[in-house]
């Protein structure tokens, strides 16, 4: 599937993050739709450092990347030797989604460090070599404002939220010093589909919540979870959403969602229609004091100014999914 009348065979790729859930669903994107494009994929992986919170500090696991034959470079984003390693190539485009992706990190020096400072250095690899850029930011910028969440009027609440709304402020005024440079931010809402499992406890609902079923349980929602409302966005247009950011009418941030949102009830509801079970819902508590309600991404900027159409519902998304939800849940979770 190709989205726009870019041609990015010969074309030089670097992908950051690329062993994670978004960033190897785009390393594969290029190599099925443009098998002449160079693409580099560059990610720390996973070492076994956890945080306090028990997560782990790096989510990219190779797995993600079996199969894929561009080039990959184990790197650390926070480490200037690492980073000279892609001295060598002359970038076309970057895809920057290496993060501390993990919303529930309150290290803050680490979290800003990755997800701050680095990316000063990817937007000198880009001005150096003209790259367009296309990084990562999120819907968690938005923090528990109501809905619609419109870009301009954001209320972070965590280190996380913070970093991501450091890097879209970075990058306007990146933009304004460097009008000839291509620099489009992308402010993910919930992101679901293949290749988030090895994101564990941080992987989407729909998954945990699948393989919850899988185990013969009833999957458990916190109470009042048919009101709890998320804009859900399945993993191919938020491929849409990169592809068609390398070629804005106008440099940006700009929300990516399906403009419509859904309920965690809904999900467990369309999971139990297609693995045909009656399991019921288990509801506890919430446990969490301050906690998101309502998203709903406004994406009239994402569709006028990047041509930006949701293709995917959450009912197709989830049948699509529902194989490998099922071949996943077999595995062995390293
Ligand atoms: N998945 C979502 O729902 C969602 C929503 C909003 C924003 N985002 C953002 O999208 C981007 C991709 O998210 P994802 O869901 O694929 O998460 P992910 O954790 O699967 O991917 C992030 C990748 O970055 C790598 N990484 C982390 N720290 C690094 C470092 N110091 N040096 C090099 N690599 C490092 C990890 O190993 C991992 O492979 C992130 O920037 C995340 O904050 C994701």
């Amino acid at each position: 599937m190709t989205y726009n009348e870019i041609n990015f065979n010969k074309k030089t790729i670097l992908i950051t993050g690329g062993a994670g859930f978004i960033g190897s669903n785009l390393a594969f994107y290029f190599q099925e739709n443009y098998p002449k494009s160079h693409v580099v994929v560059f990610d720390c992986f996973r070492s076994e450092v956890t945080l306090t919170n028990g997560n782990l500090q790096s989510f990219g696991h190779y797995k993600n990347l079996i199969d894929f034959k561009g080039d990959v470079v184990c790197g650390n984003i926070n480490n200037k030797v690492d980073l000279s390693l892609l001295d060598d190539y002359k970038f076309d485009y970057i895809f920057h989604q290496a993060a501390i992706s993990d919303s529930r990190v309150y290290d803050q020096e680490l979290v800003m460090q990755t997800n701050v400072n680095s990316f000063y250095d990817l937007l000198y690899i880009a001005k150096r070599d003209r790259s367009v850029m296309v990084y990562a930011s999120s819907a968690a910028t938005y923090g528990s404002l109501p809905s619609p969440q419109v870009v301009g009027t954001e209320s972070p609440e965590n280190p996380y939220d913070y970093s991501k709304y450091a890097m879209d402020q970075i990058a306007c005024r990146y933009m304004k010093q460097n009008p000839e440079m291509s620099i489009v931010g992308l402010r993910y809402f919930n992101v679901y589909g293949p290749k988030e499992y090895y994101k564990a406890k941080t992987s989407s609902m729909v998954i945990q919540l699948g393989h919850q079923i899988l185990d013969g349980k009833a999957p458990r929602l916190f109470e009042g979870s048919d009101k709890i409302l998320r804009d859900f966005i399945n993993i191919e247009d938020v491929i849409q959403a990169n592809i068609k950011a390398c070629n804005p009418k106008q440099n940006g941030v700009y929300n990516v969602g399906t403009g419509k949102s859904r309920s965690f009830q809904d999900i467990v509801d369309i999971l139990q229609q297609e693995l045909g079970t009656d399991l019921g819902t288990d509801y506890f508590p919430n446990p969490y004091a301050i906690y998101q309600m309502h998203t709903q991404a406004d994406i009239t900027t994402t569709q006028t100014s990047l041509g930006f159409k949701p293709r995917v519902t959450l009912e197709e998304g989830i049948k699509n999914y529902i194989l490998e939800i099922r071949r996943l849940h077999q595995m062995p979770n390293d």
